[in-house]
């Protein structure tokens, strides 16, 4: 007999055909003429109800059959009148892979909380929510890379251990294997990193993009997926210290062809999960967030509003508003902010770019003014900054004297400046986080939740 998936046979007709079902009791009911056991295997949300004449199964095996128990049902395939779903498992043999001890099973009742749940990670995926969850992350992942596989891009695998800092925020995790409790020193006085594993001080990447960068300027169009590590202490809905990037980079892009394709890479990612997520999302919206399809549907039937960093100041301080953290020109925009804006003043999200140079990253195309970089992040309703991008600097003097100017050495990213050295060319990329996108198309509210094991401050469990 061929095992299938749930959600295979939950689609069969009901015509009796055997079939045989393997998954995770979720309830038992029923009296003793007769037992109805929902069963869900991860496949799909739904479960399939497998229905059995307790008469006809030893009773110890009948007493193992409990939330969280793990089992095999055979029987044939008829219609379900009561269940909701078209067909049903009428089984005529019951076997146990695994019981679970109903007074151990943390998860015997329905409606955890997620908090709660958060503290069981090892086992949330047996949720209709994680499972829900942990599917369109699957299917989003998946879209990724056959959106830029279709578009031409390359993916190009970038080093999670780096000598180099991208952001320059300096929250980096280091990686060593020098003896803790006996750091070799320098005559100075300092780590003796010429004796550690690498012979230089390393760390785990904050970002791909300047390998990325070395990609864009060979292959063309690259783009990276992995991993991303950042060691700021931010304990927020919306911060992870292990979290996952996409981060696109195109030769021969300015900053117009860079906003295009951020716009046109989202809405496609929205409408791939409206349209292959189906029933994960309705559940979603149903339990936790019952906008959350009308706003994926408004996000994709407007296009983003454009605007100078200068003009959304301006808005913000002419708008009343008391914020926590007040906005002044040349400050870096808080979440409050960026969500006035998306969420009160334009109602759509918004792409802010040319932002002032102090606040953004080196390697941003300067602008002619003299203050402002070629920078632009996409800011969306519920979360703020999604993505963050830009034109990079493509001259190699002004590239070198923005390191000079922001104290950076240059021995660490030589080999980056030596990339406008010989063939530079304009071009630009962004970087979007892939738990803020799921933030978004999965309606949940904190970033813990759209992860299966999340890597937070103090938190580094399973
Ligand atoms: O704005 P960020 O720091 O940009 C970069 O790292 C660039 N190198 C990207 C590029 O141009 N190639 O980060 C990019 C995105 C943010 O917009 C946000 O969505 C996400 O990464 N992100 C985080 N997500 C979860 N937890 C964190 N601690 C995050 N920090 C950034
Ligand atoms: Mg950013």
């Amino acid at each position: 007999m061929k095992s299938m998936r749930i959600a295979q046979l939950l689609r069969m007709p009901a015509d009796g055909a055997e079939a045989v079902v393997k998954g995770w009791v979720r309830t038992k009911r029923g009296n003793k003429n007769v037992a109805f056991i929902a069963v869900n295997d991860g496949s799909c949300v739904a479960n399939i109800q497998v229905v059995v004449d307790p008469a006809a199964i030893d009773e110890q095996t009948m007493r193992q059959v409990t939330t969280g128990a793990c089992i095999r049902a055979e029987g044939r395939l008829v219609a379900s009148p009561g269940s909701g779903q078209g067909v049903e498992l009428q089984a005529s043999s019951i076997g146990i892979y695994g019981p679970a001890d109903p007074e151990s099973y943390p998860l015997q009742k329905k409606g955890h909380s997620l908090e709660f749940l958060r503290e069981k990670a090892y086992l949330r995926p047996r949720t209709n929510t994680f499972g829900a969850i942990l599917r369109i992350r699957h299917a989003m992942a998946y879209a990724i890379h056959k959106y830029f596989n279709d578009k031409g891009f390359y993916y190009l695998h970038t080093p999670l251990i780096t000598g180099s800092d991208c952001e320059g925020a300096g929250a980096m995790f280091a990686v060593t294997t020098l003896d803790l409790n006996n750091v070799p020193k320098t005559p100075e006085g300092k780590v003796d990193y010429a004796q550690d594993f690498f012979g230089k001080a390393c760390n785990l990447t904050v970002s791909g993009q300047l390998e990325g960068e070395l990609g864009a300027l060979s292959l063309g169009q690259i783009y990276t997926f992995g991993p991303t590590f950042r060691a700021e202490n931010s304990n927020t809905p919306r911060h992870l210290s292990e979290f996952w990037m996409i981060e696109p980079e195109m030769a021969f892009y300015e900053l117009e062809d860079n906003m295009e394709l951020a716009e046109d890479f989202l809405k496609y990612l929205i409408r791939y999960a409206l349209e292959n997520c189906r029933e994960d999302l309705e559940f979603m919206n149903k339990m936790w967030d019952e906008g959350l399809i009308e706003r994926l549907n408004f996000v994709l039937e407007h296009d983003f509003k454009r605007l100078d960093y200068t003009e959304g100041v301006e808005i913000l301080k002419a708008s009343g508003r008391k914020f926590e953290f007040p906005c002044d020109w040349g400050c870096d925009l808080q979440s409050e902010h960026e969500r006035y804006l998306v969420e009160e003043h334009f109602k759509r999200p918004v792409i802010l770019i040319n932002y002032p140079k102090q606040i953004k990253a080196f390697y941003m195309k300067q602008n002619e003014d003299g203050k402002t970089v070629r920078a632009m992040d996409v800011l969306f309703p519920k979360i703020g900054e999604i993505i963050g991008g830009s034109e990079r600097e493509a001259d190699y003097g002004k590239l070198r004297a923005r390191v000079g100017e922001l104290g950076m050495n240059e021995k660490d990213i030589w080999w980056y400046l030596d990339t406008r050295r010989w063939g530079s060319a304009p071009h630009s990329g962004f970087g979007l986080g892939f738990e803020r996108l799921l933030l978004f198309v999965t309606g949940m509210g904190n970033i813990r939740d759209v992860i299966p094991f999340p890597r937070t401050p103090k938190n580094a469990e399973f």
